[in-house]
């Protein structure tokens, strides 16, 4: 990864400057985020208010791919609820909480990193509650190749403006790429964390494969203050072809 060399050296600093400074009051400590967090998380953060900002235009729900412990679907939520606080988008949250798994041939070095970045769907909840994003947040445990389309056949009538894909792996990231777009609005975008990443292949591997069949529908792009997202896809404009959405008819042609 480029700029990998100052990134680790900024971890060992930080983590060197933690040992020194000793316990601190954690409220204190995030309330005055600048001062602790490091560049590249900054970027990170930045660029997906961006995509967010990008999207406030476009009709449909958010939905995050890979939660983790939750921060970048309460910064959408928290980001979207101070430029639309009458908007009715929902952050749809999927995660299995058990961290990498399943690692399939696709994935290649990845299955090094088993069980990492394991969560807990029920610290999760207390954060939504702490914010008070009860009615803003909905979290789907399990399996993202189980709960997205179970959830998209209990729902026919939900659409996307944006999805950002974290999952790290092949299997997940094909499912979202099989599942999804069909209900992403045009104008909607969809954001890749591990997009052209040796050490996650699979991400980029089945971004490849939905673009070789659905290329034409979406505007690849990269993202010019951030290392991740590491690629955007945006749905084209309703165009030619009928988009096929679930619940709302095709444009009339004559
Ligand atoms: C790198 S973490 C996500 C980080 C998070 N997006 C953030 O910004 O803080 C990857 C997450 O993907 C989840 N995950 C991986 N494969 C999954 C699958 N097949 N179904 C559901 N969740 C999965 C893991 O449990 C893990 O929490």
């Amino acid at each position: 990864m480029k700029f990998e060399s100052a990134f680790r050296r900024h971890l060992i600093r930080r983590a060197a400057y933690s040992r020194d400074l000793g316990p601190q009051e954690l409220w204190s400590v995030i309330d005055q985020w600048p001062l602790y967090c490091g560049q590249y998380q900054l970027s990170r953060h930045l660029a997906i208010i961006d995509l967010v900002r990008e999207i406030l235009g476009v009709p449909g729900d958010v939905a995050e791919f890979g939660t983790w412990r939750g921060a970048t679907a309460m910064l959408v939520a928290k980001v979207l609820h101070t430029y639309q606080p009458h908007d009715s988008k929902m952050v749809h949250c999927f995660d299995t909480f058990h961290g990498l798994e399943d690692f399939l041939p696709q994935d290649g070095p990845a299955s090094g990193f088993s069980g990492e970045w394991a969560g807990s769907a029920e610290e999760l909840r207390a954060m939504i509650r702490l914010h008070e994003l009860e009615d803003a947040i909905v979290v789907h445990r399990g399996r993202i190749e189980e709960t997205l389309p179970q959830l998209l056949a209990a729902r026919p009538e939900l659409s996307f403006c944006f999805a950002y894909c974290d999952a790290d792996l092949y299997g997940p990231t094909a499912a979202v790429l099989e599942h999804l777009p069909p209900r992403l609005l045009p104008g909607g975008l969809l954001a890749f964390d591990e997009w052209n990443c040796d050490v996650f292949p699979g991400e980029g591997i089945a971004v490849g494969e939905f673009l070789s069949r659905a290329g034409p529908a979406f505007k690849a792009r990269a993202v010019s203050t951030a290392a991740q997202p590491s690629l955007v896809l945006e749905k084209k404009e309703w165009g030619g072809t009928p988009v096929e959405l679930a619940g709302i008819p095709p444009p009339a042609t004559t």
